[in-house]
């Protein structure tokens, strides 16, 4: 093994168990306190953060400096941690060359009152991602990813990654960005979509893709973004929309033991709860959320369409009461909302598909694809697009398809209900809105 990895310096985690060592950290001063002649500088690094005593015939630096400290390390009740550095040398290895547009050390949880505002936060991301609340976040991501992927993994899925520049769209509704790719137009892609139904359908029978998912809505929401993160997958053979459900409540859950077991002090740094579950997660028709909520039963002629925001609000509100569950799914969406590659069931009015709603926000959609190519075709038709530019896709079920289907998890909508966090943005590193586009 070549690489170094940390060798000639110490981690600010481990120095709580080296009392009475002489250590040399690398980090960036996040807080600098003058008391009386003495300096106490609170130094950060990637395992934590240490409190140094600095005399006042060391050079000190300003807020957000990168330093290089040497000095004994010792035993200290007042300070965070239990221990403290006195510092024998200090270096300033990197300096602000102007004064800053607020310090990140003072972000707050976010967002309580009292930080500075979420547009001043996005401005300046790369500041503001080194507050210990966006660090949180951050942490918590990367550990839900790993769980995602652990998941599937364990379960003899095959990841896959597919193309984003594509000739057409597949979700309808949602609009698509334009490319300019040499004399043609090209689209960003708005899901994996007919991607993961080609592959599943092969002998990989199982697969799942982590990867950018592009929607031009002119939404401008605590829940929207136009680039976001899109946990996809899809299966062959599954035993109906439940066996999906069972999929995804089982991903769930393991997204969420991970975490608990994993970012402690991240959940902790921001004073939140994750979402309780408690066994397992309801499932109702659409039309009996309907019922729930207005206590008139949609009729046969009338069937419910779908869930305003508000309803998805009040559906999980509900399901906390009766359940103890944050999260809620609502399956049999009527056929003409949803997708074309959708299911319908028997009646042909419903479809075999669901959402996933967690404290409050729809973060997943599913359902079973058609797999019969005369019944695709009708659908396709039927929602006025044109058969011929889905030629390839058709292809697929034209020479035996076995049945399938799958889910769609939207990464930043996932982290956000994950954490209680008030707004999408602060779930996404560098958020793309119909205002953002830098940094
Ligand atoms: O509900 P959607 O549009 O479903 C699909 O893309 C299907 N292809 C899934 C399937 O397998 N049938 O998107 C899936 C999820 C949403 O539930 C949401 O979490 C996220 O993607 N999503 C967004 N997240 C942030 N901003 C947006 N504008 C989003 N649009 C969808
Ligand atoms: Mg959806």
């Amino acid at each position: 093994m070549k690489w170094k990895n940390d060798a000639g310096r110490t981690l600010i985690g481990t120095m709580a168990g080296r009392i009475g060592c002489d250590v040399s950290i690398l980090g960036r001063v996040d807080e600098i306190r003058d008391l009386g002649g003495v300096s106490f500088l609170m130094v950060t690094d990637r395992s934590g953060t240490c409190q140094i005593v600095a005399d006042p015939y060391l050079d000190i630096p300003s807020i957000q400096s990168i330093v290089k400290v040497s000095g004994t390390v010792a035993a200290s009740e007042k300070a965070p941690g239990g221990f403290e550095m006195a510092a024998k040398n200090l270096l300033i290895v990197s300096e602000p060359v102007r004064e800053m547009p607020f310090n990140p050390a003072r972000i707050p949880t976010p967002l309580k009152e009292g930080g500075p505002n979420l547009e001043t936060v996005l401005n300046h991301r790369g500041l503001s991602l080194r507050a210990q609340s966006c660090q949180a976040v951050a942490r918590v991501t990367s550990q839900a990813l790993r769980a995602v992927e652990n998941f599937f993994h364990e379960r003899d899925f095959t990841e896959i990654k597919t193309s984003k520049l594509v000739g057409g769209g597949t979700e309808g509704g949602s609009g698509m960005f334009e490319v300019k790719y040499f004399e043609r137009i090209a689209y960003l892609a708005q899901s994996p979509q007919l991607y993961k139904q080609a592959l599943a359908t092969t002998p990989l029978e199982r697969v799942f893709e982590i990867g950018p998912v592009f929607r031009a809505e002119k939404f401008a929401t605590g829940r929207h973004i136009n680039e976001f993160t899109g946990i996809d997958t899809e299966i062959s053979y599954p035993e109906g929309m439940h066996d999906l459900m069972d999929l995804e409540e089982d991903l769930l859950n393991a997204v969420i033991e991970h975490l608990a077991g994993k970012c402690g002090r991240e959940i902790a740094a921001l004073c939140t709860t994750l979402p309780r579950i408690n066994g397992e997660i309801p499932r109702l028709e659409l039309d009996r959320v309907k019922e729930i909520l207005t206590g008139v039963k949609p009729s046969r002629l009338k069937p419910a369409e779908d869930l305003s925001p508000d309803e998805e609000r009040l559906i999980c509100e509900w399901s906390a009461r009766e359940y103890g569950c944050d999260a809620v799914f609502v399956h049999s969406f009527p056929t003409g909302r949803r997708p074309f590659y959708t299911m319908p069931q028997e009646n042909r009015k419903k479809s075999q598909s669901f959402d996933l709603i967690l404290r409050g926000l729809e973060i997943s959609s599913g359902c079973i694809r058609i797999h019969k190519a005369d019944q695709l075709i009708q659908n396709i038709e039927k929602q006025g697009l044109k058969p011929e530019s889905l030629k390839a896709y058709l292809e697929i079920f034209q020479f035996g398809c076995p049945p399938h289907g799958g889910f769609g998890l939207g990464l930043e909508r996932l982290v956000q209900k994950l954490l209680d966090l008030p707004n999408i943005r602060h779930a996404t590193l560098f958020p793309r809105d119909r205002n953002r586009l830098e940094p």
